[in-house]
């Protein structure tokens, strides 16, 4: 047999494990990128056949998605998280550090094929970096030592999975348990009193507890489930399911950098994620559940699989769910594949059915046309947690806690300039002054709320209050002191949109580069207070412009950074009305190598 037929067979193996579906293609994807260290033309060619695809269709999912390359990766694949928190930490340095001890370049391959490096955005281990992936695994805590045994195993080849564990270990580092994180629910009992009180009762208990999603959006659960179980007026939906069918999906996406703490609950509280899942599903007559789990999140994947099986085995998953007739519903795990937008809930679906992730026209919304163009449930894993922990004990236990408008509690990730970083859960209504106290923060120039694509506020404002009528988050609290650069904070977020910008429409894919290279040109002090003109009305055209939450927020770093510290810019501005935004002479460089000079009558004075 020769070397490319067994290549063949691989392929056409990991193609029937997936049933030869074509919803399944981003997961089988990603089990060829695994085998062979990138998607190979031969593969992409058989998956297609196999799938009845066109070829470019699928080089073009292969394409989209970061974790996925088309170029031959290395046996070992390094990357380093370049989220904003980890640079401060010396990721870049110690990614200096690594590439020169194995001679290999960010980006590239080495010519052995053993190893190649690269920088990827946030891994979901702030509070534990710098931080990076080896072959998808975490790898938490580098620092010089660690990366010189790094080096040593990859040059010895010694497998992934032999590695010292101690490299991949990760703590839920909770500091702060509230509400949720202290009660969690016994296994089954949100399913108990399901099927004990009836399903409509226990809908009116999550309608009293006023819960609303943990996402970022804050829409209010009860009704999004309303919505999804009364289904639209024009029901055509696809063709490839029943034409009554309903889906519930969790995201699991967690791609905002800073955002940590949906990792927790997957690690230790995925009991409850997955009974509020099902409580969901109970509700608006869904058979079919998905866990969207973030391409980073891989090393949580065998664990929670154990964990649906022993749900199986319990009959908390499966028919007839604790012996009611007609409840019947299981979950699917779906990875995802380093692309932020796949938390945005239609790019999230387009995903699921194994495509790129573009975020989709709306209306209509998932509710009425999600999975498959039928009513479809998108909740984040810390709505599902709540919904369960509601289930069980009553929807006026939530309600107490809070604000009139944000009941309950929030869940947030901790990460940056302070003693304690980590998880910590409050009420609702709590101060940011209060949160910097707690986990020991000093000297605080600014906090960044919800990630890049919230808001940064300043000292004046740390009376703010944590809620959704005050400041809002999905749950990233970046916290930076006194010694920090606001620009730097502003390059790094804006350098990350620009890369996650899914490119679908004009306004956010050229304008996030614009955006980079406006803010690039003022940190290396090339700009002048005219540009500032420019910069604040292409902020202001981005975010309203954009066809999704993605681009409509990737301005925001810079808007919310010019109103809190206008004074960052003014101090880089140069003395003069106009500055290039490119070095002219560095620019002439390709020109002066093809005609082989270097005198000084080839260079500009600058
Ligand atoms: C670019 C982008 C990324 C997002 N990422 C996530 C995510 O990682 N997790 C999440 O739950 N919601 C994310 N959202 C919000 C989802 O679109 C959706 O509102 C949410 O999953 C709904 O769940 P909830 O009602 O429980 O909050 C994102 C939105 C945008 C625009
Ligand atoms: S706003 Fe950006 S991410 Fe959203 S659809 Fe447009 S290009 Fe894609």
């Amino acid at each position: 047999m020769t070397w490319s037929e067994s290549k063949q067979e691989k392929v056409l193996a990991i193609v029937s494990k997936h049933e030869i579906r074509q919803t399944r293609l981003l997961q089988i994807l990603r089990e060829v990128q695994d085998e062979f260290h990138c998607v190979p033309k031969n593969a992409l060619e058989i998956v297609a056949a196999e799938l009845g695809l066109a070829r470019t269709k699928v080089e073009g999912v292969v394409q989209f998605y970061s974790l996925l390359s088309l170029e031959q990766q290395g046996r070992f694949h390094i990357l380093f998280s370049d989220s904003i928190t980890d640079q401060f930490q010396g990721s870049r340095e110690l990614m200096d550090y690594l590439s020169a001890k194995l001679g290999v370049k960010p980006g590239q391959t080495r010519s052995d094929g053993k190893v190649s490096l690269g920088f990827t955005s946030c891994t979901g281990l702030c509070d534990q970096g710098p931080a990076g992936l080896v072959n998808g695994h975490w790898l938490s805590r580098l620092n010089e030592s660690r990366i010189d045994r790094i080096v040593d195993l990859v040059e010895r080849e010694v497998p992934v999975s032999s590695w010292p564990l101690e490299f991949f270990h990760v703590e839920d580092n909770i500091q702060s348990p509230g509400l949720l994180l202290q009660s969690p629910i016994d296994q089954g009992e949100a399913l108990k009193q399901l099927v004990r009180e009836g399903f409509e009762e226990i809908f009116m208990e999550i309608n009293r507890s006023g819960l609303r999603g943990r996402g970022g959006a804050g829409f209010e659960t009860a009704w999004k489930w309303r919505f999804c179980a009364e289904g639209p007026e024009d029901y055509s939906g696809s063709s490839l399911v029943d034409k009554n069918e309903r889906f519930v999906v969790c995201n699991a996406d967690e791609g905002e950098p800073g955002t940590f703490k949906d990792r927790i609950l997957l690690n230790s509280y995925a009991h409850q994620v997955f009974e509020g899942m099902t409580v969901c599903a109970g509700i608006v007559g869904a058979k079919q559940g998905f866990l969207y789990l973030r391409g980073e999140y891989l090393r949580l994947r065998p664990q929670l699989e154990a964990i649906l099986a022993n749900r199986r085995a319990k009959n908390f998953l499966g028919k007839s769910i604790l012996g009611r007739n007609g409840f019947d519903f299981d979950i699917e795990i779906h990875m995802g594949a380093g692309a932020y937008v796949c938390g945005e809930e239609s790019a999230l679906i387009e995903s699921l059915e194994g495509k790129r992730g573009v975020p989709r026209v709306r209306p209509p919304y998932p509710i009425d046309r999600g999975y498959l163009d039928q009513p479809t449930v998108v909740n984040n894993v810390e709505t599902f947690a709540a919904v369960a922990a509601i289930a069980a004990y009553g929807g006026a236990w939530f309600a107490t806690q809070g604000t009139d408008k944000s009941k309950g509690s929030k869940i947030i990730s901790i990460s940056g300039d302070c003693e304690r970083p980590g998880i910590y859960e409050y009420d609702f209504g709590i101060s940011i002054a209060e949160i910097l106290m707690d986990c020991g923060a000093e000297n605080t120039l600014a906090v960044q709320v919800g990630g890049p694509s919230g808001g940064i506020i300043s000292g004046k404002e740390y009376h703010r209050k944590l809620a959704f009528e005050d400041l809002g988050t999905g749950g990233s609290f970046m916290i930076f002191n006194k010694k920090r650069d606001v620009l730097e904070i502003v390059r790094n977020f804006t350098h990350f949109f620009a890369h996650e910008s899914c490119g679908f429409c004009t306004p956010c894919r050229v304008g996030t580069t614009l955006l980079k290279n406006e803010v690039d040109k003022i940190c290396d002090g090339h700009a002048t207070s005219l540009d500032l003109v420019g910069l604040s009305s292409l902020a202001k055209f981005i975010k309203t412009a954009s066809h999704c939450g993605l681009g409509q927020s990737a301005a925001n770093p810079v808007l919310g950074s010019l109103s809190h510290f206008p004074q960052a810019y003014k101090d880089r501005f140069k003395d003069v009305v106009f500055e290039p935004g490119f070095d002219l002479d560095e620019s002439l460089e390709t020109a002066r190598r093809m005609s082989a000079r270097d005198d000084p009558w080839a260079h500009l004075e600058q």
